[in-house]
């Protein structure tokens, strides 16, 4: 749904723009080498890490790990939605924002966010002549004000209430339509969305309902039913409740994490109003991003299952470039079966903010469960654990509070502080502004290493990225038939670079935007990777390109000796294995 402005315009302006104009009229930059530096405006800090790159058309804070486009820039400096930034960066340079459909009236922003809030509080109102929602919601122990406060509704069942009410015209079912309220059948007809499910509006930092969640109110499938991606709702971004939270709290404090929409309401409910769940997605970089603008202190209140173990664990290595002395991050794990929601209308406020104030730092958690990976007991598992925290400790960024993280460790596994360290170091790249030449020799020893090292499909797309124009000539047959997870978007960065030879990093970026994926290619844009001029990105990339179609061959030829020696194989299977055993590329 990212069509309202023409990708086109998007790509030429960000082709076009001087990210260091653009964040110099900011902030104050300083000119170092190709690059320039400013201390982060993002997270405080007294030494600048915060880098601005002219030719990639990026910047990145080796600090907190913010990072991203011109576009992103604005996004995160000066609290500007998306389309708002890319208006912002066109006025700045003089030229008009072209809109593709939307110079129909019935695409405008404003008109969406109106529909979505005309909705919003429609549902509101269906809610008391209801008897079942209500009562529903009595038995989830929300009360009246708190179900006002989040304007929670009912969307009544039915296949076109909404439709018949606010789809009168072509304009407005387009509207509908655009908003993920009605979905359209092959046939050309629509229907509504949600229907008899109980309504939470999704809000945005200004309070404006940019999606929906939709909870049956039975044991239907799914549970919950939410609004898809659309021009206004980027799920990966949104915390919700973090609106309500800012309203009733002056100075935020801090800020407990949680994963469903009733934890988050419940929390209220029972009085802790700083409740923000994740909406069914992991939580992300940009999620921590927004949270460590407002305050210092996050905890995560997870389910006590495995699912919530794990959902933590994801949540601690996306904050590891963002920990620093003065922040405290803590994980709180729940008795077996318990949610917050549970959990707090159970025991009530005071027992879960003492679980909050003595919950697992994020250092704990760490070693504990490193530790709980390996034998402690043996001298073996003591050097293995110093190598699994190896890549974790290596995303901390320099400074106390992982100097502190490496004696704890290093207090575990028998060492000294310095003796980890150094065995942290050595050969694994720091997450930090590093002098070009460390970073060269670091890079080819990363490449060589074994266990533990990244992928050479992730090698690829992080020289793509900082490289485009080496990407040019290669020869993208190389890729066809390799099963490895992440080979068909090296091979759309390829494509998209040989049909615009002239595409920056920030381009690529901005292409991905909308898409899932996306979110990792900023970091690995973001990655180490040397720029100076001996480094020869063509041939370091042609060579991933071949150890990737050597691995698809023989990969191949495994699975067809299997096959073989299972089942037989055809004709053509035949030839191809003899082919593949002779050194030749398969047929496609
Ligand atoms: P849970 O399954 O833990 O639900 O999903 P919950 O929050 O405890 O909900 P209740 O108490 O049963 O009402 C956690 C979150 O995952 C997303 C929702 O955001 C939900 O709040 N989710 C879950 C979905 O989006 N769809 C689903 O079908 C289930
Ligand atoms: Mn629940």
């Amino acid at each position: 749904m990212a069509g309202l402005i023409p990708q086109d315009f998007i790509d030429d302006l960000i082709a076009r723009a001087d990210i260091v104009e653009v964040v110099g009229r900011r902030i104050q930059l300083k000119k170092a080498g190709r690059e320039f530096k400013a201390c982060c405006p993002f997270h405080g800090e007294k030494t600048p890490s915060f880098t601005v790159s002219p030719g990639k058309g990026f910047y990145h804070c080796f600090g907190c790990g913010a990072h991203g486009t011109a576009i992103g820039f604005l996004m995160e400096f000066d609290h500007l939605s998306f389309v708002e930034s890319i208006e912002s960066l066109a006025g700045a340079m003089g030229v008009d924002v072209p809109r593709s459909e939307s110079d129909q009236p019935a695409r405008r922003y404003d008109e969406l966010f109106s529909l979505m809030d005309t909705v919003a509080r429609h549902w509101q109102s269906c809610l008391k002549d209801s008897p079942e929602a209500v009562e529903y919601l009595k038995k989830r122990r929300i009360d009246g004000a708190t179900a006002k406060r989040y304007g929670i509704g009912y969307a009544p069942d039915g296949w076109s209430n909404v439709l018949d009410k606010f789809g009168k015209s072509e304009e407005a079912t387009e509207r509908l339509l655009a908003t993920g309220l009605i979905i359209r059948k092959d046939n050309g007809k629509h229907y509504d969305r949600f229907r008899d499910r109980i309504m939470f509006p999704i809000r945005d930092s200004r309070g404006r309902t940019i999606g929906f969640g939709g909870r049956t109110m039975g044991d239907g499938e799914p549970k919950y039913l939410n609004s898809p991606e659309t021009v206004l709702f980027h799920k990966g971004r949104e915390l919700y409740g973090l609106y309500e939270s800012r309203q009733a709290i002056r100075h935020i404090e801090r800020l407990v994490v949680v994963e469903g929409y009733m934890d988050a309401v419940a929390l209220a409910r029972n009085g802790i109003d700083f409740a923000v769940a994740t909406l069914g997605t992991a939580t992300t970089g940009e999620h921590l991003n927004r949270l460590f603008r407002l305050t210092e202190n996050a905890y995560f209140s997870f389910d006590g299952d495995r699912a919530g173990k794990k959902a933590a664990w994801r949540a601690l290595e996306n904050a590891l470039p963002q920990v620093r002395e003065g922040r405290q991050i803590r994980f709180v794990f729940l008795p077996d079966g318990h949610d917050p929601d549970s959990f707090v209308n159970e025991n009530g406020a005071a027992v879960f903010v003492e679980m909050l104030d003595t919950g697992l730092p994020l250092s704990e958690f760490l070693i504990q469960e490193l530790s709980s990976q390996v034998d402690m007991e043996t001298i073996d598992g003591r050097a293995r654990l110093a190598e699994i925290a190896r890549p974790l400790v290596n995303k901390i960024p320099t400074g106390v509070y992982r100097e502190l993280l490496i004696e704890s460790l290093a207090e575990a596994v028998g060492l000294t502080g310095i003796k980890l360290e150094k065995l942290l170091a050595d050969s694994a790249p720091r997450d930090s502004a590093a002098k070009t030449h460390a970073t060269t020799e670091r890079f080819k020893v990363r490449k060589h290493s074994g266990a533990g090292q990244p992928s050479v499909v992730r090698r690829a797309i992080t020289l793509v990225l900082n490289n485009p124009a080496a990407a040019i000539k290669l020869n993208i047959e190389d890729l066809t038939g390799v099963q490895r997870a992440g080979v068909d978007l090296l091979a759309a960065l390829i494509e998209t670079v040989q049909a615009q030879p002239n595409i920056t990093t920030a381009g690529l970026l901005e292409h991905w935007r909308h898409d899932e994926q996306g979110r990792h290619l900023g970091k690995l844009a973001a990655a180490d990777v040397p720029m100076d001029d001996e480094f020869d990105a063509v041939a370091e990339l042609t060579e991933c390109l071949q150890q990737l179609a050597q691995a698809g061959r023989k990969e191949r030829i495994e699975h067809l000796i299997e096959k073989q020696e299972l089942t037989g194989l055809s004709d053509i299977e035949k030839g191809e294995l003899t082919a593949l055993l002779a050194g030749a590329k398969p047929k496609k």
